[in-house]
């Protein structure tokens, strides 16, 4: 079974466990990613009725069709749901995310939904996090000092050439990154400054994750 084919049974799957929780006044939070953008065919399909839904990017806005209200965060009272994708998760729900550069919307969203449902195929399955380059969000100018910090923290740094993130921002993937305590570290590398958000989703967790395999579905 292809990668794509358990992404799309993991987005469906994930859509069955939330369905029956809908309600008029539900608000679902999207993510951002392939995984994703099944979640929200399948939404599109679905043609629920609920309030409307809150994006972490413009191009999953883009995919969701004119049945839905699009909010800003600012417009709603948090998120019933929030569904996304991640790069790698680990035996606590903790995430590495930040692949698609969405990262800080991501975990904003991610912090503000009541229930954060992962979606995921069986390859992001990882016993410690780090083989996949940690995402950091960055303010342009502090770009190299914040490389040489996370130089020093054990990392190599690399500048995402020619991507800029929505909030106008720059991002550095880091390779090699020890990541021994993710919650630490998170928060150890967020106190840079000029850093906006890193991809370790440690204090904010996944409250479910849902992993297709070619044999099965496993909801953790
Ligand atoms: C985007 C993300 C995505 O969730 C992550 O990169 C996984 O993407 P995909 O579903 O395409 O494998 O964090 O910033």
């Amino acid at each position: 079974m292809s990668q794509d084919s358990k992404k799309e049974l993991a987005a469906k799957e994930a859509f069955e466990l939330i369905k029956a929780d809908l309600m008029k006044e539900s608000v679902i939070g999207i993510g951002t990613g392939s995984t994703t953008n099944f979640f929200i065919e399948e939404l599109n399909r679905a043609n629920v009725h609920i309030k409307g839904v809150v994006c972490s990017s413009d191009e999953s806005e883009r995919l969701v069709n004119d049945a839905y209200d699009v909010f800003s965060l600012n417009d709603v009272h948090g998120m019933d749901f929030y569904i996304d994708g991640a790069d790698e998760f680990n035996d606590r729900k903790e995430l590495i995310k930040g692949g698609g550069g969405a990262l800080t919307r991501e975990k904003i969203l991610a912090q503000s939904s009541k229930k954060f449902i992962c979606i995921v195929d069986d390859t992001k399955h990882v016993p410690l996090l780090g083989k996949f380059p940690l995402a950091v969000e960055v303010i342009e100018v502090a770009r190299s000092a914040i490389s040489r910090e996370l130089m020093i923290m054990g990392g190599r740094p690399v500048y995402r050439q020619g991507f800029r993130t929505d909030n106008g921002n720059q991002i550095i993937d880091v390779h090699n990154m020890p990541i021994d305590v993710p919650y630490e570290l998170e928060a150890k590398i967020n106190n840079i400054p000029g850093v906006v958000e890193n991809g370790i989703f440690s204090k904010r967790k996944a409250d479910t994750i849902v992993c297709a395999s070619a044999n099965s579905i496993e909801i953790i």
